[in-house]
């Protein structure tokens, strides 16, 4: 970051901030000198229009990272009206309100608005089709945005880990201390993604001029669930045996796509790479 960057003259809203991606956001944020405002569900629910209308009549805004979501999905599946609240209404109320002020908004969306059918890591021109609930609702909040603003970024990423929230490779350090076996589902792959790394992406979006659009920002490469798991263990000399198991032999609420890839041009680096310095300097 160049020394100009340290003060950027923008106020921004950060929605979501208290959750995984927000926390590594809002420290950069500081960083670079932006004055934002961190909100979670409680003190700006993103559903509630009048409280929406109420503050945002209130305050003067450059930009608004929009990261508030229902995420946990297979609790989509069981809470369908919350998730479509939460995911495609509150993302509508959130575009409306951009428009309204007239400032860029920045949606993080998901790999899961795609069904997996495939092999080829997706790209931005590719047909959406999500299988679940939380991918029709993501989904739903994108065209929102699209619909009602220009002025905005979609950037769809895909398997979050970092500080400070629910995530796989935590989860997995944590069983680790308890179990010696574990079962993990084999006919799936995805693209682990470092928090950090996606949010110094993010700040670019801040502080270049991009051109408004869908984005896929994840890292490179990809891999199934048992070897990531092995790598987790590996890196972390953790001595946990992993028993590949079919998806159809773990049932759960939510289907997943199989192949949950995204084409991200190589933006960030490979995910072995991300996932060695996180766990090295846990
Ligand atoms: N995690 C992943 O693997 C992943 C993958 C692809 C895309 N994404 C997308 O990336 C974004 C950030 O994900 P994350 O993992 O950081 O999420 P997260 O940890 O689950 O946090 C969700 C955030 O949304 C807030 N929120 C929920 N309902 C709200 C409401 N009605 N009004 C206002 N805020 C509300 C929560 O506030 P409270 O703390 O008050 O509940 C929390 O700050 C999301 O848009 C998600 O869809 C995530």
């Amino acid at each position: 970051m160049s020394s100009a960057d340290k003060n950027l003259n923008m106020k921004i809203l950060v929605t979501g901030a208290s959750g995984l991606l927000g926390q590594e956001l809002c420290p950069m944020l500081d960083e670079i000198g932006a004055l934002y405002w961190a909100t979670n569900s409680k003190i700006f629910d993103i559903t509630n229009v009048k409280m929406v209308n109420e503050i945002m009549n209130k305050v003067k805004l450059d930009f608004i990272i929009h990261l508030a979501a229902f995420t946990n999905v297979d609790q989509a599946e069981v809470n369908q009206k919350e998730a479509f609240e939460v995911n495609h209404i509150g993302t509508k109320n959130m575009a409306k309100i951009a428009k309204k002020l007239d400032v860029p908004i920045l949606y993080l969306s998901t790999a899961s608005v795609f069904d997996g059918e495939t092999s080829v890591p997706y790209k931005t021109s590719d047909i959406a089709h999500p299988i679940n609930i939380y991918g029709q609702s993501k989904l739903m909040g994108e065209e929102e945005i699209r619909k009602i603003t220009k002025k905005h970024y979609i950037i769809r990423t895909s398997t979050l880990y970092g500080k400070g929230g629910n995530n796989y490779v935590d989860a997995m350090l944590t069983y680790s201390m308890f179990n010696s076996n574990i079962s993990v589902v084999d006919d799936q792959v995805s693209c682990p993604t470092w928090t950090r790394d996606l949010a110094k992406e993010i700040i670019k979006f801040l502080t270049e001029k991009r051109e408004f659009g869908t984005y896929h920002i994840s890292s490179s490469g990809y891999v199934s669930w048992p070897e990531l798991t092995k790598k987790i263990f590996d890196i972390k000399k953790r001595n946990v045996f992993i028993t590949p198991i079919k998806n159809s032999d773990f049932p759960r609420p939510a289907k997943r796509p199989r192949f949950n890839v995204l084409d991200n041009k190589g933006i960030l680096p490979s995910w072995e790479k991300s996932l060695e310095e996180y766990l090295l300097a846990k």
